[in-house]
């Protein structure tokens, strides 16, 4: 017995894993193991001997289980050791740097003008960049000599030589998208249409890509009183502030009346301050849409009539958000970004205030 147990523990002392502590207990302890053999003969032993032999065996078979059971144990430590060394983590590592963008004034401000508008229930339609010049000029009662399309310093898209479709623009704004509207929506009518527009100018307030929000309202009774409600309703809002706003007499092709709408603002400290000061800045054209133009669209200009306007969103940004230079918009300065960017989840809504 001594023998058995010598072997036994030593073997399983020196087990490399469960495979082989399994293989030595089913040689011991199994149905034909050898300490399971020596129990069955304690059947053809005197009284004497199996009271010595019996207990014996017995404590045998739990030294081997305990055996087994803790070098099992130990295994399963030593294998979990050498995972935590291979799996090591230095929790005391710097985060990654991850690059952070932010929102853009124009995106933001586009927003804002949509949240503030959509609220007065006006929907959003959205139209071409490259537009055909019906649609840019033609439709908008713009005839081919006007002086608009020069004036406007049109992109024109380069034409093959015989291609005798009529010529693409790059859109000068977002007027077009009234035509669209009215064609695809009939009226009563109430969109607004944000969007890029293109004119050859390259200043301090003037830059060859710009954004603007055409406004359109169709009914019935429609009339200036009404725009000029919805503007003033309108800047309100946007600023979080009344503000001062100059209606001037104007003239559009595609509306009449027409006006221009300036507001005031300072520019004292290389800085726009709306609401302040003696200085003025155009934001917007609009007027009466012009009956030809609701004709163009396919809207029986002897039942309906409507407002339309004009907003240039860049100008907006510049007043809100006090950037002197619209040149910078477009520069992808990543300190300029950074500066007057927006966090991404700053999603403008009117309950949550706009500012
Ligand atoms: N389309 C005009 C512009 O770009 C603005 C405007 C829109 C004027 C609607 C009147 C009505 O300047």
């Amino acid at each position: 017995m001594d023998e058995l147990r010598t072997k036994y523990l030593g073997e399983i002392a020196g087990a490399a894993d469960e495979v082989a502590l399994e293989r030595l207990r089913v040689a011991a302890l199994g149905k034909k193991g050898e300490v399971s053999l020596r129990m069955r003969e304690l059947g053809g032993m005197t009284p004497a001997e199996r009271q010595v032999a019996g207990p014996a065996l017995n404590a045998l078979k739990d030294e081997i289980n305990g055996a087994i059971a803790a070098k099992k144990a130990a295994l399963e430590d030593a294998s979990l050791d050498a995972r935590l060394k291979e799996e090591w983590l230095d929790v005391t590592l710097p985060a990654r740097q991850r690059a952070r963008g932010s929102v853009h004034p124009v995106s933001q401000v586009t927003e804002e003008v949509t949240a503030v508008l959509a609220d007065m229930g006006f929907a959003v339609a959205e139209g071409p960049q490259i537009e055909s010049d019906w649609y840019n000029f033609d439709a908008l009662n713009i005839p081919h000599h006007h002086p608009a399309r020069t004036e406007m310093d049109t992109f024109y898209m380069a034409q093959a030589e015989g291609d005798n479709r009529s010529p693409h623009v790059l859109r000068t704004h977002t007027s077009p998208v009234q035509i669209r509207a009215m064609q695809e929506r009939g009226s009563p009518l109430r969109v607004i249409c944000p969007g890029r527009v293109y004119r050859a100018d390259y200043d301090q307030t003037h830059t060859p890509m710009f954004h603007q929000v055409e406004g359109l309202a169709i009914d019935r009774d429609i009339s200036m009183a009404n725009l000029k409600w919805v503007l003033e309703e309108f800047f309100s809002a946007f600023f979080g502030t009344t503000v001062r706003t100059r209606f001037r007499a104007s003239h559009f092709p595609f509306t009449e009346p027409s006006a221009e709408v300036d507001i005031q603002c300072s520019w004292e400290g290389g800085t726009v301050k709306v609401g302040e000061g003696e200085g003025w800045l155009e934001v917007l054209g609009s007027g009466m849409v012009h009956p030809k133009v609701l004709e163009a669209g396919g809207i029986d200009s002897s039942k309906w009539q409507g407002f339309a306007f004009g907003i240039g969103i860049d100008r907006l940004a510049m007043l809100k958000y006090g950037i002197p230079d619209l040149r910078a918009f477009f520069d992808s300065d990543l300190r300029w970004l950074r500066h007057y960017g927006f966090a991404p989840l700053d999603v403008p809504t009117l309950h949550g205030g706009l500012q």
